[in-house]
C-alpha cells in the first residue's frame, strides 16, 4: 500500500511538472512581436516548392534571418481543393510534390519556423477547404507536419460566434501539444483586443492591407486599406497590446511598388506600433534599398523591445504629425512624420514639448533631463535634446530618432 502511495505521489509530481512546463512553452510565444515572411502579399495562390525554396535561400542569403526575421509562413493556397477519405487536408500535389512535411523540414534545415494558413468558415478566403468542424484534426496534422505558426482567416463564416471558433482552435492548437504562435485574422471585426489575449498572440486590427500609402488604391476591383488608413486605427488600441499579445496592423508591402519614402515611413511605422513584422515581398528579386529597410537593425530593436509597448501620437498639425513609443531603460523612439506632399521643415525644442503619457506613466521634462538623439535612418548620433533640432522631412517620409540618457 504504501508503495502504491508512494507511486502515485511520484506521478502526481511528474504530472504538475510537465504540465507547467508544457504551459510554459506556450507561454513563452511571441514575447516580442513575431517577424517573418508571408507569401500571400506578393503571390496570393501562386505558391509552390521550387519557388519557395528559393525564397527560403535568399531568405538567409539576403541577411534577412540575421536581422531576426524568423517565421516563414504559407498563406492561402497551399492545399488541395478537397480534405483525403480520412477528412485530412492535404498539400496540393502538384505544388508540393514531396508534400507540406518535407516542405517544412526543409524551411527548419535553413534555421527558420514554420507557419500555415487557415480559416476559421467552411472554406478559405480563396475558397480552399476551410477548418470550420475539424479544429481538432488540423492541429493535430500541423503539429505531425512541425508547423510552428497558424494564421486563421474569417471567411464563409455566416453564423459562427468568432468568439468561439478562435477559442476552439486555441484548444485544438493546445491539445496537439506543439507551441505554435496562433495568429487570428478576422480583420478586427469583433474587437478581438478585448478578448483575444488568450486564445492567440497576435490580432489582424483592421481589414487588408494594400500598395498604397495615402489613399487606398483599387485593383481589379478591391479596395485594401492604405498604409496611413491602418495607422489612423491604431491609436485607441494600442493599450491591449504588450508581450506575448499584438495587435497586428497586417503585413508588410515594403518592397511591393510604394517610393522608397513610403516604404521607409510604413516600415518605421510598423515598428513604433510595436507590429509582427512580416515582409510580403519578392526577397528573391529584392532590391538592396529594400534589404536595408527591412533589415535596418536600429528601426527593429525599437519593434522589439522588450518592454512591448506600442507608440501613441504625440502631436498632429497641417501633414505633420509625432509619434512617441516609451523603450526600456527609460529610452524613447519619436518618430516624425511627414503626411503631406510638401518637404517640411522643423525646428523642434525638445525643452517646449514635455512628454506624457498615462498609459506607460512616462513623463519626461527636457528641461529637467538631457537625452542623446540618434538617427535611426542616417545611423549619426545628432547631439542632444539641450538643444532645438532642426529636421528637413521630405513627403511621405519620416524621421526617427532614438533619444537614450
Ligand atoms: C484574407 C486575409 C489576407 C489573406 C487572404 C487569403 O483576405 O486577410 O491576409 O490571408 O485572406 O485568402
Amino acid at each position: 500500500m504504501k508503495s502504491l502511495n508512494r507511486f502515485l505521489f511520484a506521478l502526481a509530481i511528474n504530472i504538475a511538472i510537465c504540465t507547467t512546463l508544457f504551459a510554459q512553452k506556450f507561454e513563452e510565444l511571441a514575447q516580442t512581436p513575431p517577424m517573418g515572411w508571408n507569401s500571400w502579399n506578393t503571390f496570393q495562390t501562386r505558391i509552390d516548392e521550387p519557388l519557395l525554396k528559393g525564397m527560403v535561400d535568399t531568405y538567409v542569403s539576403s541577411g534577412m534571418r540575421d536581422a531576426g526575421y524568423t517565421y516563414f509562413v504559407l498563406d492561402d493556397g497551399w492545399m488541395a481543393m478537397e480534405r483525403d477519405r480520412d477528412g485530412n487536408l492535404v498539400a496540393d500535389p502538384k505544388k508540393f510534390p514531396h508534400g507540406m512535411k518535407a516542405f517544412a523540414d526543409y524551411v527548419h534545415s535553413k534555421g527558420l519556423k514554420f507557419g500555415i494558413y487557415n480559416c476559421a468558415g467552411t472554406k478559405t478566403c480563396a475558397g480552399y477547404p476551410g477548418t470550420r468542424g475539424y479544429e481538432y484534426q488540423d492541429a493535430r496534422l500541423y503539429a505531425s507536419w512541425d508547423v510552428d505558426y497558424l494564421k486563421f482567416d474569417w471567411c464563409n463564416t455566416a453564423g459562427i460566434n468568432a468568439r468561439e471558433a478562435y477559442a476552439t482552435m486555441s484548444k485544438a492548437i493546445r491539445a496537439a501539444g506543439r507551441p505554435m504562435i496562433f495568429s487570428l485574422c478576422e480583420w478586427g471585426e469583433h474587437q478581438p483586443w478585448r478578448w483575444a489575449k488568450t486564445v492567440g498572440q497576435l490580432w489582424r486590427s483592421t481589414g487588408d492591407i494594400g500598395v498604397a500609402f495615402d489613399k487606398p488604391i483599387t485593383r481589379n476591383g478591391w479596395t485594401p486599406l492604405s498604409v496611413l488608413n491602418i495607422l489612423d486605427r491604431q491609436d485607441s488600441i494600442r493599450q491591449y497590446a504588450g508581450p506575448g499579445h499584438w495587435n497586428d496592423p497586417d503585413m508588410l508591402e515594403v518592397g511591393n511598388g510604394m517610393t522608397y519614402n513610403q516604404d521607409k515611413a510604413h516600415f518605421s511605422l510598423w515598428c513604433m506600433l510595436a507590429a509582427p513584422l512580416m515582409a510580403g515581398n519578392d526577397l528573391r528579386k529584392m532590391p538592396e534599398q529594400t534589404a536595408a529597410i527591412l533589415t535596418n537593425k536600429e528601426m527593429i530593436a525599437i519593434d522589439q523591445d522588450p518592454l512591448g509597448i506600442e507608440c501613441f501620437k504625440y502631436y498632429s498639425f497641417d501633414g505633420l504629425e509625432i509619434f512617441v513609443k516609451p523603450l526600456a531603460n527609460n529610452e524613447l523612439a519619436v518618430c516624425f512624420l511627414n503626411r503631406s506632399n510638401r518637404q517640411q521643415m522643423i525646428n523642434y525644442d525638445w525643452k517646449d514639448h514635455a512628454i506624457t503619457d498615462d498609459f506607460s506613466k512616462v513623463n519626461i521634462d527636457f528641461n529637467q533631463t538631457t537625452y542623446k538623439l540618434r538617427d535611426v535612418w542616417s545611423k549619426k548620433d545628432i547631439g542632444t535634446t539641450g538643444k532645438a533640432v532642426k529636421l528637413a522631412v521630405a513627403p511621405n517620409d519620416v524621421v526617427v530618432l532614438r533619444l537614450t540618457k
